[in-house]
């Protein structure tokens, strides 16, 4: 049994006051048993979080990492020194960095290597854009960025992979059940027949204009195993309730 796993993607927002605000109210309302839970906030953020979180079973992510582990590349952010501070969760290869800052599968490939190597629990984010859903490309195009990032890995240890349909990323728009389940459930057969991980084991998250509306008929599929969260995750009682959904 794959055990539900919800994560907070706060992407760049947040002050001091606002974060210490937020932990206040998702300590008191989060049911921790129900799921693993992470939160990943802004870098500068982290150890914040992380000291906020102390005492609880609620771990801390980033939304990103370098592909490098130590050395000169300014303004990077090596996987190393996550795991220093605390940090259990890194996201990887989000639409966002895809998009606006051209991150291409051999980087993220790159990356996802250099946080396996330093003990991070990488979520690799995949998913296709309106107009390729349109083209009828979305499987082409998932099946592409999975065998990107996974292909030539030596260690996928704890791998969770988050599918978020770009047009459903803070839209409003989010897809149905059914259409998240068969993309979900073709990720996974896609796993099994590469053997790259065990694909039984793989939690599959969906991403993409979850609220605590929807959240239970999405985590009521047989392959969506918890969510990937943004906006909805900047609220303490309305992520609190999406977790008690899972
Ligand atoms: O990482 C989270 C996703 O981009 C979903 O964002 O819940 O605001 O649509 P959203």
């Amino acid at each position: 049994m794959r055990r539900p796993l919800v994560i907070a993607n706060w992407k760049m927002h947040g002050s001091r006051s606002s974060v210490a605000t937020l932990m206040a109210g998702l300590l008191e309302r989060i049911d921790e048993a129900r799921a693993d839970i992470a939160l990943c906030p802004g870098f500068v953020h982290l150890a914040q979080v992380v000291d906020a979180c102390d005492g609880s079973a609620i771990a801390v992510g980033a939304q990103d990492c370098s592909h490098m582990h130590e050395g000169a590349y300014t303004g990077e952010v090596a996987p190393d020194m996550l795991v220093d501070i605390g940090c259990e969760w890194v996201l990887l290869g989000h639409s966002e960095r895809r998009q606006y800052h051209d991150e291409s599968d051999r980087l993220i490939a790159a990356k996802l290597a250099a946080a396996v190597e330093a003990g991070l629990q990488p979520v690799l984010c995949i998913g296709e854009t309106q107009e390729q859903r349109e083209d009828g490309e979305a499987f082409t195009v998932v099946a592409r960025q999975l065998q990107g990032a996974l292909a030539e890995q030596s260690s996928l240890a704890g791998l969770v992979i988050a599918y978020e349909p770009v047009w459903a990323i803070g839209t409003g728009l989010t897809a149905s059940p059914e259409q998240a389940q068969e993309m979900h459930g073709y990720i996974r057969e896609r796993l099994a027949e590469a053997g790259w991980v065990d694909a039984a084991e793989v939690r599959l998250l969906y991403g993409g204009s979850v609220k605590a509306a929807n959240a239970a008929s999405l985590f009521a599929q047989p392959d969506i195993d918890g969510a990937l969260v943004g906006g909805a995750s900047l609220d303490s009682a309305e992520f609190a309730n999406i977790v008690a959904a899972a």
